[in-house]
């Protein structure tokens, strides 16, 4: 485990939390949005660890497997006493339990990682917690994962509930549905979930949800509409911001605080690819290329077949789930007008991630992947937004966290104080 201390400090005016397998620090900079201050993260890969400490140097980076981890060493290395935490945020590797693998099973290694994860929460006590995933965790062994959890958080003396939650339905130019398991010491867990801020994109739930003081959806050309053409294979990873001019809030938003034009390069096409794009209208795919341009597998496929490959983004619709890899074989990664792949800046954008946050990595491939595994920004700051406001309405009572509640009784400061004070 090699740990990084936090290069500036923070002014710990906010929350404190912590990110568990924090990737690039999606969910973490959804809370840092809301007010939240991030004292910590850990994930054991260091492209992710790279970007995570170039975009927080004011914490704590722990890089190495969460298995390797002790709640001794974060309390020592954050500055934390135990129960003193606010919010313990992060969600154990998805792959074990997407849909996108077929292979899924309650035995798989990775499903073990939320056992160091529920360790981690015994030792460090956090007053809240959010666990992110993907929906088919919910499926998985008939459901048995997600009781486990919750029967184990209910025994450390938590509350839990959970929901799943659309990106979309909070500004977020982006089909993706993710599961939040949430858990307080006290009050309602419910009221830790955040009420939808944006009309659904789901045609059905329009026709049967009161619509009344939602904003309306954000499109994929209200998020990158702004950014500079590339050609395929083109592009920097920082340049001189030029050409269009933000014509969105979502683009002004974005832009916020940031001149340069970060990691907006993209993968380019093979030949091949590229022939058989350049058939693919807007918002079309693979079934507009010509058969004998497809690859041998897909020749044989079904007219009928839901696959989104080799598709084209519409301007004015959402992009769909973005994973790891913007490849066209893959999905709906295709720019809407521009026969290439979107670059990594417009993959962030479509995630609603700020261009001031910049992805490192070794490769084009790792940057891309953590875009992809990220929380959307907007509905990870939404979350975060309705944590403080549940902390704010249920103060957690000097029972819970015990060390936390005899600094509170000694009258010792705590570490919020301590930090402020330094
Ligand atoms: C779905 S991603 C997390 C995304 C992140 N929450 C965000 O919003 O950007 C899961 C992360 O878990 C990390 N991971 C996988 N196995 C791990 C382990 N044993 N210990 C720590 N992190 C791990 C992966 O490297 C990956 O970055």
């Amino acid at each position: 485990m090699v740990v990084y201390p936090a290069q500036s400090r923070h002014d710990a005016r906010g929350p404190l939390c912590l990110d568990l397998f924090a990737g690039a620090g999606g969910l973490a900079v959804g809370f840092k949005q809301a007010g939240w201050t991030v004292v910590g993260g850990n994930d054991v890969d260091s492209n992710a660890s790279a970007t995570f400490r170039l975009n927080f140097p004011e914490a704590v980076f722990f890089e190495g497997s969460v298995t390797e981890l002790t709640p001794r060493l974060v309390l020592e290395k954050c500055a934390l006493a135990e129960g003193e935490l606010d919010c313990l945020i992060g969600g154990p590797p998805c792959q074990s339990f997407s849909y996108n693998n077929h292979q899924r099973s309650d035995s798989d290694d990775r499903a073990r990682l939320f056992e160091h994860y529920l360790r981690i929460v015994r030792g460090l006590k956090p007053k809240t917690l959010v666990m992110e995933n993907v929906p088919g965790i919910l499926t998985i062994g008939g459901g048995s994962v997600v009781a486990a959890i919750r029967a184990e958080l209910g025994s450390m003396g938590y509350q839990t509930t959970l929901d799943v939650l659309s990106a979309e339905e909070f500004g977020t130019p982006q089909v993706r549905r993710r599961v939040f398991i949430v858990a307080t010491r006290a009050g309602e867990p419910a009221s830790m979930l955040p009420r939808p801020t944006h009309r659904p994109a789901n045609p059905r739930k329009r026709k049967t949800h009161d619509l009344k003081g939602l904003k309306k959806t954000v499109t994929v050309l209200d998020a990158i509409g702004d950014l500079p053409p590339l050609q395929s294979g083109g592009g920097s990873q920082v340049a001189d911001r030029a050409g269009i001019s933000a014509f969105t809030g979502f683009q002004r938003q974005a832009r916020r605080g940031c001149r340069k034009l970060y990691n907006h390069v993209c993968h380019g096409l093979t030949s091949v690819n590229l022939n058989r794009v350049i058939h693919v209208p807007e918002g079309g795919n693979w079934r507009d290329i010509p058969r004998d341009l497809l690859p041998a597998g897909m020749q044989r496929a079904k007219l009928t077949d839901h696959t989104k490959r080799y598709g084209r983004l519409a301007r004015r619709g959402f992009a769909s789930t973005l994973l790891t890899k913007c490849d066209p074989h893959w999905g709906a990664y295709l720019h809407p007008t521009q026969n290439r792949t979107i670059s990594v800046r417009e993959a962030a954008r479509l995630q609603g991630f700020p261009d001031k946050f910049r992805f490192a990595g070794e490769s084009l491939g790792a940057q891309y992947e953590q875009v992809g595994n990220a929380v959307p920004v907007p509905l990870a700051a939404s979350v975060g937004r309705a944590v403080i406001e549940h902390l704010a309405a249920c103060p957690q009572s000097s029972e819970v966290g015990q060390d936390a509640g005899k600094d509170c009784c000694r009258g010792e400061p705590s570490a919020n104080e301590r930090r402020r004070a330094a």
